[in-house]
C-alpha cells in the first residue's frame, strides 16, 4: 500500500491480505436449434491487421481469482449508459456475464457470447429459477466490438443503466453482483444452457462511481510504501498475511492525505483487501514478523497493533 503523507508518527505497520481461490466445475452442453434473434459476431471480427483504437476505460476489475477474466467499464451519465469491456484470456466456446441481486445464478440478467461450433453469437439473455438460460425478447445489450488479440478475446458492449425490460437488472449506485461463466463446449442452442452446469463465479463491483475528478495533492507531499515481502501464498482458500514494517526513528509528525494500493501487476485478482495498522505508540520493541496472521507463533505483542490507518478493498480506486 502506498501512503501519501505530509508527515508520519506511526511506529509500526501491519499488512494483511487474503487470497481467494474459486472452485471449478465443468460443463456439458449440447443442443440443436440455431438462435433466432441473436447477433452473429463472426462477421464483426475485423481483420487482424486493423489497428485498435485506444479504449478509455477508467474502471477495471479482475473477475476470477486467476485474473483470466477482466472487466473494464466507463460510465456516461449524460446518456445513462455503461460501456463494458470483457477480456477473456482463453476463450473456448463462450462466456457469460451477468448481474443478479445477490450474485445468484438464478433469475439473472445475462449477456452471452457462445458458439455453435461453426458460428459465434452474442445476445441479451436471462436465467430462470433453475438456472436455464433464454434469450430476452428485448435485446438491450448492444455489441460494439468482439475481437481476438494477443492477450485474449475482447468483447465491448454497452447497456443503459435501466432498460425497462423486467428481465434486466437495473444498475444503481452501490454494489453490483457480477456473475460470470465460461463455456468449454459449443452449444447449438442457448436454451440447453444451464448455469449450474458450467464453471461460474461471482464478483462484487462498485459500478457507478461518482463523477469526480481525482484530487490534486499538495506540492510537498511525500509517499511511503508499505510492502509485504515476496511470499509464497499457501495453497488454501484464504490467507491473512501479517507483516511488520518499522518506520525510521527520527520520523517527524505527518498528516496522511491519501492512500492507495500497490499490488504487483498480475496479482490484482488475488489480493482481496489490505489493512494498515498502527501499533500502540507506547509499545517499545515491536518484534519483526512476516507470516500468517493466524499462526500460533505470531508474537503476542502484535495484538497491540490495532489502530487502523488505512484500508483498501478490491474495486476501490484510492
Ligand atoms: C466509453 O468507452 C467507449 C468505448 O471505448 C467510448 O466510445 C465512449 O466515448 C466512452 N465514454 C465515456 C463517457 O468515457
Amino acid at each position: 500500500m502506498r501512503i501519501f503523507n505530509k508527515d508520519l508518527r506511526l511506529q509500526d505497520i501491519t499488512i494483511m491480505y487474503f487470497t481467494g481461490l474459486a472452485a471449478l466445475m465443468v460443463i456439458l452442453v449440447a443442443s440443436y436449434q440455431a438462435p433466432s434473434n441473436a447477433v452473429d459476431v463472426s462477421s464483426l471480427k475485423p481483420s487482424p491487421s486493423s489497428p485498435l483504437p485506444p479504449l478509455s476505460m477508467p474502471f477495471r476489475m479482475p473477475l476470477d481469482p486467476r485474473g483470466d477474466l477482466q472487466l473494464a467499464w466507463n460510465i456516461s451519465y449524460s446518456s445513462q449508459e455503461v460501456y463494458i469491456q470483457l477480456r477473456v484470456a482463453d476463450l473456448r466456446h463462450g462466456v457469460i456475464l451477468g448481474m443478479s441481486d445477490r450474485g445468484e445464478l438464478t433469475n439473472a440478467d445475462l449477456v452471452v457470447l457462445w458458439d455453435t461450433g461453426t458460428k459465434s453469437y452474442f445476445g441479451d439473455a436471462w436465467s430462470n429459477s433453475e438456472g436455464h438460460v433464454s434469450l430476452d425478447s428485448q435485446q438491450d445489450y448492444e455489441l460494439i466490438e468482439a475481437k481476438k488479440k494477443a492477450d485474449g478475446f475482447y468483447l465491448l458492449f454497452k447497456r443503459p443503466f435501466s432498460t425497462c425490460d423486467p428481465r434486466d437488472y437495473v444498475i444503481e449506485e452501490g454494489t453490483v453482483h457480477i456473475i460470470y461463466g465460461l463455456l468449454d463446449q459449443p452449444i447449438a442452442s442457448l436454451e440447453d444452457l444451464n448455469l449450474f452446469r458450467i464453471h461460474t463465479g461471482v464478483q462484487r463491483v462498485l459500478m457507478l462511481r461518482p463523477d469526480m475528478p481525482s484530487p490534486t495533492l499538495p506540492p510537498d507531499v511525500q509517499t511511503l510504501d508499505v510492502l509485504a515481502p515476496n511470499i509464497i501464498i499457501p495453497n488454501q482458500e484464504t490467507t491473512y498475511w501479517c507483516f511488520i514494517q518499522k518506520l525510521p526513528d527520527d520520523m517527524p509528525k505527518n498528516h496522511i492525505v491519501m492512500y492507495e494500493s500497490r499490488i504487483t501487476p498480475g496479482n490484482e485478482a488475488i489480493v482481496h483487501h489490505i489493512e494498515v495498522f498502527e501499533c500502540a505508540t507506547d509499545l517499545r520493541d515491536v518484534p519483526q514478523y512476516s507470516g500468517s496472521c493466524d499462526d500460533k507463533m505470531k508474537p503476542k505483542k502484535l495484538n497491540f497493533c490495532r489502530h487502523v490507518l488505512a484500508a483498501w478493498a478490491m474495486g476501490a480506486e484510492v
